[in-house]
């Protein structure tokens, strides 16, 4: 029996994140005085210039970020609902913060499993403080509205004095996609959020960037919110590795999703969603109930040291489930059939 992890399909390995493994990386960067310079600045002005925004700032949270964001908005407009997908991460995953601490409101749009489109936007007939559009949409595959949709969506809510957010927490991985300028992309966007340890697998993190006022006042609410940490220049290290080493590297991440998709698909036991990735992160619809799976999952570790994700998630037919693939670095070294097989074995 395997009683560690010898080789991982997930993201977020103990392999990559093994905290000897995190500070060899960032020692190659940290030269002797280098930290006279604060490395959180060089983190916020670097991505403030790959954004094409005026500030930049750095959180301990995307989950405070964008808490923060959308109450600067809801502040600046008097208004205090903001629209998104009704499985965005803040509806999903915060426990309800953006109420219970901001009292604000989400105004569901678009179809549960399904993206947003223009005419659901048309549906909504209040006045919101801003429009949230999640890049790529993490909970139904890793979905991505073409560039002429984000274009009329984002233009929807501008026309109707609402500002436009984007939560990027994988813009570096929908970047590839539609093969433009992170600046043209951003610019779709008043502010946008970026994580710090997801594609660029830092330690955690992340960075709110829009105009000079915006991250002023969102920086009053990090202070509040006790998110004004000194010397995080930790994770600001990690995540410029990220951004030198693993960024450039998203086009080759979402290439070999797509070759493991298709070996997937061939194989046939199962079958991912979409069917052909847009972005290193895709899904795997399994025909094989949830509890199944998870015991399946546990198996395969115990038995060959090999990591799946251990979250699975349910579907309306209780006879099927589907679990969330991201390729990077660690999960390169797996040939496509490679995960078709492991796949096969989820049952
Ligand atoms: C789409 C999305 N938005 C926001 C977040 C929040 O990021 P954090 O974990 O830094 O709070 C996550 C985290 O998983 C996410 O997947």
């Amino acid at each position: 029996m395997a009683s560690e992890t010898r080789r991982s399909l997930v993201q977020h390995s103990r392999l990559r994140r093994d905290p000897h493994a995190v500070l060899r990386r960032m020692l190659d960067r940290v030269r002797p005085g280098a930290l006279l310079d604060d490395p959180t600045k060089e983190l916020e002005q670097r991505i403030a210039d790959l954004l094409g925004k005026p500030a930049a700032l750095f959180f301990p949270s995307g989950t405070m970020a964008q808490q923060a964001a959308l109450r600067v908005h809801a502040e600046r407009t008097g208004r205090r609902t903001f629209a998104a997908h009704a499985q965005c991460h803040l509806a999903l995953w915060e426990d309800g913060g953006y109420n219970a601490v901001h009292g604000l409101r989400h105004k569901t749009v678009g179809d549960h499993h399904g993206l947003i489109i223009l005419d659901h936007l048309a549906e909504v007939r209040e006045p919101i403080a801003a429009l949230l559009l999640e890049l790529p949409q993490r909970e139904i595959g890793g979905l991505l509205p073409e560039w002429d949709d984000l274009v009329a969506q984002t233009g929807w809510a501008r026309g109707r004095g609402a500002a436009t957010h984007m939560d990027g927490a994988r813009l570096w991985e929908a970047q590839t996609y539609y093969e433009r300028p992170f600046v043209e992309i951003a610019g779709l966007f008043d502010t946008v959020y970026v994580s710090l340890y997801k594609g660029l697998e830092g330690v955690r993190g992340a960075v709110l960037a829009g105009d000079r006022e915006t991250v002023d006042a969102a920086s009053v609410w990090r202070r509040r919110l006790g998110g004004a940490i000194p010397d995080a220049w930790p994770l600001a290290v990690a995540a410029l590795v990220g951004l030198d080493d693993v960024l450039p590297r998203m086009a080759e991440f979402r290439d070999h999703a797509r070759a493991v998709a298709a070996a997937i698909n061939a194989d046939g036991y199962a079958r991912t969603h979409p069917e052909v990735p847009q972005t290193p992160l895709f899904h795997v619809h399994v025909p094989a109930p949830k509890s199944a799976v998870e015991a399946a999952v546990k198996r395969i570790l115990d038995e060959t040291g090999v990591e799946l994700p251990r979250h699975v998630s349910s579907s309306p037919d209780p006879t099927r489930c589907s679990i969330e693939l991201t390729i990077g670095v660690v999960s390169l070294e797996f040939t496509p059939q490679d995960v078709a097989d492991l796949v096969r074995q989820l049952r």
